[in-house]
């Protein structure tokens, strides 16, 4: 724009010196020039013309280029990849706590950061159409809808009619799509992308709409998780359904999809060494898979997120590779939200690791993929109230400061009571076991002793020296905190979980979600800006569906209809 100016300014210098410039300017002719005054007159009028219209070409060319920047944004004129990845329930605090007991571990300098930290883009306010406090499936519509709904809605609105998703709308403009999951893939945060139903609990409905049974038919091409139990008929041994209806054979015969439950079957798949069919059901557990800490000692079973996420990745960018469009995958930590829940900090530490290094995986695919892409991962809310800090004693901050004023020495020492500035690491590093497996461990025990009739006192022996000191690594509990374990055998996950994270002094405030904000991470490209800041959890919705340029609002009339049709002939 500035080029097609100068050589007006340019030429119009050269024509003339310096004060007839400035006379030109003020709009008198010069004295010092020679011929009759029209002429000048007419060369003041042509050059006034000439500039006008260079502004307005200026003006118009400013308009059309800031508008083809916009559409720039949401219609993409080239094939894209879209990963987004949740943190399910990790807040600020999880962060802060996994940096410090990786560089703990590890023998690092305070500088040496996770990678979510070299990405940090900004955060979200989580709140639902419902409550100040969101649950999953709450936060999950904000991002597949871009709506805000009540708590538990899976992708309906508050009125109860679906939104379209930006996966099912993926799908239709001819995008691949995958969800990896640690939890049931049936979970609120997958749910939300591929299904629609009234409120989370409704599994066995959720199911059939992810393999294809639903108004939309199938929308996803690659699934990997755990629920197998919802998938499996209810005459089947390991099933969680009310129903005699078998998904797992709806999937393959109806629907054309490829399907797996064990590890063997996912490895030819890991390794490279089958291609991967779509669609692909993966489901390595019956439920969740463990939690990593607990997973890395079953690997023979049981894949990890990172390893789900890659195969994904592969198979998605395969199959996408003779395709005018890429793919869209949803990638989840489920369970940080689990160690939350149960305020299990050594859990906890070990799915935030497991996740970063996901998050990286991720970012090292975008980086060797010829096709442009983007990384955006953020939570759908904090859970646990967690807090790296907690102070089993009240320090008498009034008696201190009295103390002082009447103190006369001015020594340089701290006096002898300030209280240490502190947490322990190391407690967490020392655990070998979720407090949830060694519960397991626990009821598995008592089940099988109960016809020897063990005493108390054998109870609380194997409690310390199997399950806390082997387990926890604790090796100072007390007489008392065993004894309640052994009194509350129900209670056993929460009273250990306890037990490590007040050795841990590691705080929470709740077995629930927290309002807080959380954070949003991202590779940076394309569009990225718009959830730079503190933005609502809709807006990163906002940009899931204009990065790729899909019609969500096209998927949500089609539902509309089918739905209005099918609760004329059914109660839905
Ligand atoms: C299994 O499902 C059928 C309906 O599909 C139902 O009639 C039956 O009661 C269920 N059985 C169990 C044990 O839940
Ligand atoms: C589990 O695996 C980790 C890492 O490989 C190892 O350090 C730990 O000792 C194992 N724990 C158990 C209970 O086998
Ligand atoms: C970790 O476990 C060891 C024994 O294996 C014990 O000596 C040590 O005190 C424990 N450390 C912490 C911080 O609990
Ligand atoms: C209970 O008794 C059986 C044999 O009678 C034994 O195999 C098992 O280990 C015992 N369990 C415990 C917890 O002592
Ligand atoms: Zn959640």
């Amino acid at each position: 724009m500035a080029s097609a100016t100068t050589p007006l300014l340019a030429d119009d210098r050269r024509n003339s010196t310096a004060d007839s410039e400035d006379d030109a300017l003020r709009g008198r002719a010069s004295s010092n020039r020679s011929g009759p005054a029209w002429v000048f007159r007419l060369r003041e009028v042509l050059l006034f013309t000439w500039a006008l219209l260079a502004t307005a070409g200026l003006l118009i060319m400013a308009v059309w280029m800031s508008h083809k920047s916009q559409t720039d944004i949401s219609k993409p004129t080239g094939k894209r990849n879209l990963v987004f990845m949740v943190s399910d329930g990790m807040g600020p605090a999880s962060l802060s706590m996994t940096r410090s007991f990786r560089q703990y571990t590890q023998g690092l300098e305070y500088g040496n950061t996770l990678t979510l930290d070299k990405h940090f883009w900004g955060s979200s306010r989580t709140r639902s159409s419902s409550s100040l406090i969101t649950d999953s499936a709450a936060g999950a519509t904000a991002f597949s809808c871009a709506k805000k709904s009540y708590n538990g809605a899976i992708s309906m609105l508050p009125d109860h009619t679906p939104c379209g998703t930006v996966l099912e709308a993926a799908k239709r403009a001819g995008y691949m799509t995958g969800l990896v999951v640690t939890t049931d893939i049936t979970d609120a945060t997958p749910a939300c992308f591929s299904s629609h139903v009234d409120v989370r609990s409704q599994n066995d409905e959720i199911a059939l709409q992810q393999v294809g049974d639903g108004a939309l038919e199938r929308v996803v091409d690659l699934m990997f998780g755990g629920g197998r139990c919802h998938f499996l008929p209810n005459t089947t041994h390991g099933s969680c359904r009310a129903d005699d209806v078998d998904v797992i054979s709806i999937a393959k015969e109806k629907y054309g999809w490829t399907y797996t439950d064990n590890r063997a079957g996912f490895d030819d798949l890991w390794e490279g060494r089958l291609e991967v069919p779509l669609p692909m059901l993966g489901l390595f557990a019956s439920t969740d898979v463990p939690f990593e800490l607990d997973r890395r000692n079953m690997s023979d079973v049981y894949p990890s997120l990172s390893e789900m996420a890659m195969t994904a990745l592969r198979a998605l960018e395969k199959a996408t590779q003779d395709s005018n469009q890429g793919f869209f995958l949803m990638i989840e930590g489920s369970r940080i939200d689990h160690a939350g829940h149960y305020n299990d900090p050594a859990a906890q530490v070990h799915e935030v690791l497991e996740y970063d290094k996901t998050f990286q995986a991720v970012l090292d695919f975008l980086d060797e993929t010829k096709t442009e892409g983007v990384l955006v991962a953020t939570s759908d809310h904090e859970t646990g109230g967690l807090s790296v800090a907690k102070r089993m004693s009240t320090y008498p901050v009034f008696l201190s400061c009295i103390q002082k004023i009447i103190a006369t020495d001015n020594s340089l020492e701290l006096r002898s009571d300030y209280p240490e500035y502190l947490w322990y690491p190391g407690v967490l590093a020392n655990a070998s076991s979720s407090s949830e497996y060694l519960a397991i461990k626990l009821h598995q025990h008592i089940a099988s002793s109960a016809k020897n009739g063990t005493s108390k006192k054998d109870l609380q022996t194997y409690v310390n020296d199997e399950l806390v000191k082997a387990g926890l690594g604790v090796h100072d509990a007390t007489d008392a905190e065993l004894a309640e374990i052994v009194s509350n055998p129900e209670k056993a996950q929460d009273l250990m979980a306890k037990i490590i994270s007040q050795r841990a002094e590691i705080g929470w405030s709740s077995h629930g979600h927290s309002a807080v904000d959380v954070n949003i991470y991202s590779s940076g490209g394309s569009g990225t800006d718009a959830i730079r800041g503190n933005v609502e959890n809709t807006e990163i919705g906002d940009f899931l569906r204009n990065y790729i340029s899909v019609d969500v609002e096209g998927v949500t009339e089609e539902l509309r209809k089918k739905y209005q049709r099918r609760s004329k002939t059914a109660a839905f």
